[in-house]
């Protein structure tokens, strides 16, 4: 046994632990804290990550009785800075509006890898996101979400204007052509044929952001969302610049 002193989300707590003991353990059987999900409890998931002096570790490997040297734990909880939708940091907005989750069992530990990567890279290319979340596992297969979401959050929290992809599925479930904002109008499309693999993705949205017009552009090897200037372009106008480009919509 050991006395240790964690440091979690800014709130001390003085106690005796395990020296066997999980810091996922001591949070919720210790401290009834419930701030990260377990889903393997072996270190091969993620959902249970957490950050340690901002470094993104699993919650169900590292020891308790290591954490008690001043370390800083971080978990979910400590994100957001208000109430409701405004309040959540941008990553978790990024997550929600974006669809990057499914039955939310990895959710908190995508998010506070993506925080982690984030900080250390704050424009990261498709490939750097893939590396940066290689410990988290999704059984859902919400990939492209979540990847979507990384890529929105990490624009919001660089100060550029985002559109998440909530907006476009609301369109696309009211049968509207595309969705006016106040920055521009957006629009989900889904490749004819799919891209090769993931990282196809950005070399694409390179040559769509140089095109006049184009205010942003996000998505997947699957479906790609465009947001354009509608004083310049219309759908009509994009659906051709994909075309041209060699990946038409559907
Ligand atoms: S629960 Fe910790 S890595 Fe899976
Ligand atoms: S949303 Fe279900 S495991 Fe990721």
């Amino acid at each position: 046994m050991r006395r240790v002193n964690l440091d979690i989300d800014g709130k001390k707590y003085d106690l005796v632990v395990d020296n066997r003991e999980s810091l996922w353990e001591t949070m919720n059987f210790q401290l009834g804290l419930q701030n990260s999900n377990l889903g393997c409890d072996r270190a091969q998931c993620g959902a249970c990550a957490v950050l340690v002096d901002g470094k993104a570790v699993n919650g169900c490997t590292v020891l308790s009785a290591r954490m008690g040297r001043g370390q800083k734990i971080t978990t979910v909880a400590s994100l957001p800075k208000g109430p409701g939708l405004a309040g959540l940091h941008p990553v978790q907005r990024a997550f929600w509006l974006d669809g990057g989750f499914q039955c939310g069992i990895c959710t908190r530990g995508f998010i506070m890898s993506t925080v982690a990567l984030l900080a250390a890279n704050p424009k990261p290319t498709t490939a750097q996101i893939q590396e940066g979340l290689a410990g988290n596992i999704c059984r859902c297969g919400e990939y492209a979400k979540i990847y979507t979401a990384v890529n929105t959050a990490a624009a919001e929290m660089r100060g550029e204007k985002v559109t998440h992809l909530a907006s476009a599925i609301v369109v696309n479930a009211t049968g509207s052509e595309a969705a006016p904002t106040a920055s521009g109008v957006s629009k989900e499309f889904t490749f004819t044929n799919p891209l090769d693999t993931i990282e196809s993705f950005d070399p694409l949205a390179e040559q769509l952001k140089k095109k006049d017009g184009i205010l942003g552009v996000s998505g997947s090897e699957r479906n790609i969302t465009i947001k354009w200037d509608p004083a310049k372009l219309d759908e009509t106008k994009v659906r051709t610049i994909l075309s041209d480009l060699g990946k038409p919509v559907r």
